[in-house]
């Protein structure tokens, strides 16, 4: 692990504790309730969400897959993991994976040592965490390979294209990025394209890439 990403992973071990205080459900709520229904679940769906963090999106995968199928949750902090887990524990649910990893890692030979190699997701979502990851374009390539045909890679995440007062306590809380051409990039790679920038004040967008 570089040392950027060590420092990112040991801030968000840190703030785990409090990271629903800062980032609360409703704060994304629009947007997050777009992407999920962007995913197009259904029951028995293999799900992964990179990165998981608290796992926020937990009990609407479920609610949408009515508690069936396989959701892979990832991170690389084992604080924000923990949370992800009490909320697995707290609800009981055996369909859950939570699994630490490194994004920039996950990719078909990972898929393939963990599960098997024909293990295909139906829908992917990446939601906050392209900003900050290293290597963000290789990630989606990554991801985008480990869709099912017709398989859909959702991604939510800050675009602000032009430096802002706005921008900067996002970029300080998340430590990420608030300018990367993310779904531009994603739409580069797929004709069944869509993308909606109008979640908080146009600052967030959801953009949904179906494989062909
Ligand atoms: C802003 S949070 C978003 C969490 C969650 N998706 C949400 O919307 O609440 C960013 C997350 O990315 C995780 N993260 C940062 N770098 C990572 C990496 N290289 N691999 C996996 N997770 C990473 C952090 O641990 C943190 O949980």
């Amino acid at each position: 692990m570089n040392k950027q990403l060590k420092k990112a992973i040991k801030y968000y071990d840190k703030f785990a504790k409090v990271y629903d205080l800062f980032s609360p459900k409703w704060y994304y709520g629009n947007a997050r309730k777009y992407a999920i229904q962007q995913m197009a679940l259904k029951e028995g769906s293999t799900v992964l969400n990179v990165p998981c963090g608290t796992g926020q999106n937990l009990e609407y995968f479920q609610k949408n897959m009515n508690n069936t199928g396989l959701i892979i949750s990832i991170d690389l902090s084992e604080g924000m993991l923990e949370k992800a887990k009490e909320v697995v524990n707290k609800n009981d649910w055996k369909n859950v994976h939570i699994v630490k990893e490194d994004a920039t890692k996950v990719n078909t030979t990972w898929l393939a040592t963990q599960y098997d190699n024909t293990l295909r997701a139906d829908a992917i979502l990446c939601d906050l965490g392209l900003s900050g990851f290293p290597d963000w374009e290789k990630v989606i390539d990554n991801l985008y390979e480990l869709l099912a045909p017709k398989g859909r890679l959702v991604i939510m995440d800050w675009y602000l294209p032009k430096p802002t007062l706005r921008g900067k306590p996002i970029k300080w809380i998340g430590k990420g990025e608030v300018d990367r051409p993310i779904y531009q990039y994603l739409q580069s790679k797929t004709n069944d394209f869509s993308v909606d920038t109008s979640f908080n004040r146009g600052g967030v967008f959801v953009a949904t890439g179906i494989k062909s």
